[in-house]
């Protein structure tokens, strides 16, 4: 594994058919090409991904010629605004999409991300970049090169280094494939930016098929998360640090919460990760506390919901995801 700024050798990496984990404005992606199928097998392998849940392709602009079969007028309006930033658009799927990218689907997620970073790796390579988050499946987003290099090490042939992540949480998935459109994936668009410009969105409903970012357990930690109404932090704090028969405390407990809910506390625990009070800070800070809090050897998180405008909506579905039953 290499890891550095070096654009024309991540490009040739690509052109190779190897992995490139590179930064987005919402979290690190692992890239390869979109157009190879053996190239996107690879993506699934270090994953440990199944096959069958679809990747993003990504876009240095929206010419989506050949990467879309059929683009809605609403799509169209929305994108073209929207992009270079995050969003992910849902559409049919062109001929340059290689089957292994889309899991067999005949539909495809699209975007154009506003990180000079990866707008210069795309730029240099010239194509598609099928990227999933860079981490192993079903663990937290990483949000800094450290975090990449932690998860899937040597299983990456380049790392490119594009500092901290300025949005934090993954992008908006709006499905146009089928008729009015559907939130699949709240995230670093708001909806009501997205509402203004495409009209009312559906909500993803509970019969179609499960996408992994959309599965209950996705986005865990290995902390266990209860997330809670700021008002119910000391009663479910009170409730984890409780003792056993023996008199001493059970698990590790640490809050997450944004600073003016801590400020209501005499005393603040410790462990505790103060998060901004914007929503805007807490989506970029959310993925690395949560790493921060696992790394302290912390068995329960305590975490403060957000109010569910702008970012919030998508910081609050990542802690309730976080907090939702695990496999095993
Ligand atoms: O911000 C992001 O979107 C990041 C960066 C790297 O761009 N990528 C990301 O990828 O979050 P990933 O693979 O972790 O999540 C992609 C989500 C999955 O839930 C997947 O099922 C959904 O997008 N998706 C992709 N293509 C789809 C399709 N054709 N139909 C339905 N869902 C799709
Ligand atoms: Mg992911």
């Amino acid at each position: 594994m290499k890891r550095g700024t070096d654009i024309a050798a991540a490009a040739d990496v690509l052109r190779h058919g190897g992995l490139v984990a590179f930064p987005t404005e919402t979290v690190y992606g692992l890239g390869a090409d979109a157009s190879r199928e053996d190239a996107a097998a690879k993506i699934f392998a270090v994953k440990g991904r199944p096959r069958a849940h679809p990747l993003i392709v990504h876009l240095a602009a929206g010419e989506l010629d050949g990467w879309a079969a059929e683009i809605p007028e609403a799509a169209r309006r929305l994108v073209a605004v929207a992009w270079p930033g995050p969003l992910t658009v849902i559409l049919k799927r062109g001929p340059r999409v290689a089957l292994a990218t889309t899991g067999g689907a005949d539909t495809v997620g699209l975007r154009v991300p506003s990180h000079p970073m990866a707008q210069a790796l795309l730029r240099a390579f010239g194509g598609g970049v099928a990227a999933p988050s860079a981490n192993r499946f079903g663990a937290v987003s990483p949000t800094t090169a450290d975090h990449v290099v932690a998860d899937l090490g040597d299983d990456v042939d380049y790392v490119l280094d594009g500092g901290p992540c300025a949005v934090g949480v993954e992008s908006t998935i709006v499905d146009f494939s089928r008729g009015q459109p559907v939130l699949l994936r709240p995230g670093g668009m708001p909806r009501e930016a997205i509402e203004a410009i495409a009209g009312p969105l559906r909500a993803a409903d509970a019969g179609a098929p499960a996408a992994p970012g959309t599965l209950a357990s996705h986005y865990a930690p290995r902390a266990m998360v209860v997330a809670v109404e700021p008002d119910e932090l000391p009663a479910a704090y009170a409730e984890a640090t409780r003792a056993d028969e023996r008199g001493r405390p059970m698990y590790k407990v640490a809050l997450l919460a944004p600073a003016s809910v801590l400020a209501r506390w005499d005393e603040v625990p410790e462990p505790t990760y103060a998060l901004p009070d914007d929503v805007e800070g807490m989506a970029r800070e959310l993925y690395s506390a949560l790493r921060d809090l696992d790394a302290a050897g912390v068995d329960v998180v305590i975490a403060a919901l957000p109010p569910a405008a702008g970012l919030g909506e998508a910081v609050g579905d990542r802690l309730r995801r976080a907090a939702g039953p695990r496999k095993a």
